[in-house]
């Protein structure tokens, strides 16, 4: 990864950090156990790709950087939560994630079970506050958006569908990719373009790379599983194929599945052609997503 896109991941980590922890509830009350749960689940050293991705798409786009902070936020909650509750022992039963153990072996499982339940509602409590956007409309659409991102025709349709199994048809791993991953990451380009009323050419390039940024990011997780060190990656790997889980590493093997990850990586960055320079931070993401190591 080069030092600016080291430096920019970096910066936007702690943006989001400390504006997450201003957003998330204190640790006081008869509850407190439960804001702790939050805080750990949502403050944990994850990478904050999404957030990133939100203020990139966001810079492009000229919205205001407080109001990228609040949507930063909303999606990083819920990505928290989509954590917290796929390494629930009724899903993909982890102990370890982001290097410490998950929330249900830090704490319990009903409390891991209401953590990631209230991350969720946190997520909408921000969109749809004032000071997210002064036109409610917006904040509305903004709200509709994360929810279909985040539901049964997003991520969680493809926490399903992972769960249920695909059986050996690619295309439908590519779709449940799309929905458990790739709607989150997604949305990260939604909500800046919701917020700019961006329209038209810049609005189909964004998205497209989006698509295909979210599948290259599921199958590089994908390939980490398989070829990651736990020390490095900050969970079990190995655990697909020991579960049985259906993805384009398990069913293509690790060359096949890399050859894909070049045609989806040389198609995402033709998607960015029309925005020309100022598209040049959105390369550098993709670039470290094709990098990453953890
Ligand atoms: C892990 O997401 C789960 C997937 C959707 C692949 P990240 O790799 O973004 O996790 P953190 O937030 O950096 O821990
Ligand atoms: C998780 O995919 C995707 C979501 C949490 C929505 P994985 O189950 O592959 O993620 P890891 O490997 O546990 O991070
Ligand atoms: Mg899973
Ligand atoms: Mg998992
Ligand atoms: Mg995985």
């Amino acid at each position: 990864m080069n030092s600016d896109t080291a430096r920019r991941l970096s910066a936007a980590a702690s943006r989001t950090d400390s504006a997450l922890s201003n957003l998330l509830p204190p640790v006081e009350g008869p509850e407190a156990r439960l804001a702790e749960a939050m805080r750990y689940a949502a403050l944990g050293p994850g990478k904050r790709l999404r957030p990133f991705l939100v203020f990139e798409a966001g810079e492009l786009l000229d919205v205001e950087a407080g109001r990228l902070d609040r949507a930063a936020c909303a999606l990083e909650c819920i990505h928290a939560y989509s954590l917290v509750h796929d390494d629930l022992p009724c899903m993909d039963d982890d102990d370890l994630r982001r290097g410490r153990p998950t929330v249900h072996r830090a704490f319990d499982e009903a409390t891991a079970v209401l953590a990631g339940d209230a991350l969720q509602a946190l997520a909408f409590e921000i969109l749809a506050g004032p000071e997210t956007h002064p036109d409610g409309r917006v904040r509305a659409e903004l709200v509709v958006a994360l929810a279909k991102a985040s539901g049964a025709r997003g991520m969680c349709g493809g926490q399903m569908i992972d769960l249920s199994g695909v059986g050996e048809d690619l295309g439908a791993v590519a779709r449940m990719q799309r929905l458990k991953t790739g709607a989150l990451i997604s949305a990260a380009f939604e909500l800046p373009l919701v917020m700019a009323h961006a329209g038209g050419a810049e609005r189909h390039a964004l998205l497209a790379f989006a698509h295909d940024l979210g599948l290259a990011y599921q199958i590089v997780d994908d390939l980490l599983d398989v070829e990651g060190d736990t020390g490095v990656v900050g969970k079990a790997t190995g655990k697909d194929a020991a579960r049985g889980k259906v993805n384009f590493v398990t069913l293509l093997g690790v060359d096949d599945a890399r050859a894909r990850l070049d045609v989806i990586a040389d198609q995402a960055r033709t998607h960015l052609d029309p925005l020309g320079e100022r598209a040049v931070g959105l390369r550098a993401c993709l670039d470290f997503v094709l990098d990453r190591r953890s």
